[in-house]
């Protein structure tokens, strides 16, 4: 038998809501966000507790392990009722809890007040919500923030994955000697039936036509079912009390994978546009996140991502898009780990650029920004865009 030398600060216990599991600590705290999928997974299935323990390998300074040791079970609260909404239903409460549920936002997640009480405040009202913005600014984050925050049962669904989406919405009709032909329902029927459920459709953007197709019913408030078979006016699913829907969408940026959406889809939801982060905020997130990295080397990554999106939205851009703060976090990640930002930059950022063109192409461009940067890790008098334009263009000349 394995013995736990150390005792850990928190233990948690795993439930399972909707398609998700979620990790309840001994005060009755909610820990999903802090612990990976596969590892809540793990111990949801193994039936074992997981403990917190110190870690100097983990950047946050912890890592979640099985734990078989004591625990004061009788304090684990057991959430074997995942409809515990606690949505206030007196006007002056309603306010109260919109306006008191900053506290709620993780820290890790960088987004305004107002876009978070906005959030917390549609899905009070019952609201649809569609977070919009450019890949890796926090949509998926935000979303499975809000979903965590609300103490209602979860789905999770991944719309841009899927090859078919009448098998992921609706379900599979199979065959076999015994029973002929019959239909197995799929696991979004069974989310949607589910009261106060909150279902995310990550990816909506770019999933197939048919998939928008079948859900313009299930999403419009007056409609709110799913047909089991569109071909014939066959079963009809109806929409549970309380859903609401939350989905992601990459709108208005460069990529082509993604389909244009549907006015008329759009409209089924509440926008929520994520805001790209600025300097300042961007720097906070990263040393929030990576508090041993040097504190010059985080604000050099800051300003090379600024320094990008600005350029990508200028009228005369080189760029058709800036470092994205997924890849701020990976580049400091990188950085823990020893790399140097040059060694970093050129396997996280580069590749990300094209580099047809040669000394015209956006790598280039890029690589002189980046380079501004590594020399001699100050490079303060060249925040000013038109120095540093003048610089590169200098440069390529
Ligand atoms: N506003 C933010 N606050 C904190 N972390 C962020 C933020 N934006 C991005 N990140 C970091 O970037 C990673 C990717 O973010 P996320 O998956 O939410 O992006 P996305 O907008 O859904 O992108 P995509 O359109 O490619 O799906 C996160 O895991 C997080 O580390
Ligand atoms: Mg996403």
């Amino acid at each position: 038998m394995t013995k736990n030398k150390l005792t850990p600060d928190v233990v948690v216990k795993i439930e399972k809501s909707g398609n998700r599991y979620n990790a309840w600590d001994t005060n009755g705290d909610k820990r999903t966000s802090e612990i990976t999928s596969g590892c809540r997974k793990n111990a949801y299935n193994g039936g074992y507790l997981l403990g917190r323990f110190p870690s100097n390998s983990a950047k946050s300074g912890f890592s979640w392990r099985k734990w078989s040791g004591e625990v004061a079970t009788e304090t684990v609260v057991n959430n074997s009722d995942p409809i515990s909404v606690d949505i206030p239903s007196e006007h002056a409460e309603v306010l109260a809890f919109i306006h008191g549920s900053y506290s709620l936002k993780p820290k890790g997640l960088m987004m305004t007040e107002l876009k978070w009480k906005y959030l917390i405040r549609s899905a009070v009202r019952g609201k649809n919500m569609m977070m919009t913005g450019p890949s890796g600014c926090g949509k998926t984050m935000a979303a499975k923030a809000l979903v965590n925050s609300l103490d209602r049962p979860d789905f999770y669904f991944n719309l841009g994955a899927t090859q078919d989406p009448r098998a992921t919405l609706i379900g599979n009709t199979h065959f076999n000697s015994d029973q002929g032909t019959y239909f197995s329902k799929s696991l979004f029927v069974e989310a949607i039936q589910t009261p106060n459920a909150v279902i995310l459709l990550d990816e909506l953007s770019r999933a197939h036509p048919d998939a928008w197709n079948i859900l313009m019913t299930v999403l419009d408030y007056g409609q709110r079912y799913l047909r089991l078979d569109e071909a014939d006016s066959s079963d009809t699913i109806k929409v549970g009390d309380g859903v609401i829907f939350i989905a992601t969408a990459n709108i208005g940026n460069e990529y082509t994978s993604t389909r244009v959406m549907d006015k008329a889809l759009m409209d089924r939801f509440t926008v929520v546009e994520m805001d790209v982060l600025n300097e300042d905020d961007e720097n906070s997130l990263l040393t929030y996140m990576f508090p041993n990295v040097n504190s010059d080397l985080i604000s050099n990554v800051s300003k090379i991502a600024t320094l990008t999106r600005t350029e990508s939205n200028s009228d005369t851009a080189r760029i058709t898009s800036g470092i994205s703060t997924r890849t701020t976090v990976e580049l400091c990640g990188l950085l823990y780990d020893g790399f140097s930002l040059e060694e970093a930059s050129e396997v996280s950022i580069y590749p990300q650029y094209d580099n047809t063109g040669g000394v015209d192409s956006e790598r280039t461009f890029v690589k002189q920004i980046v380079q501004k940067f590594c020399d001699d890790g100050s490079s303060d008098d060249l925040f000013n865009e038109d120095e540093m334009a003048e610089a590169v263009s200098e440069d390529t000349n």
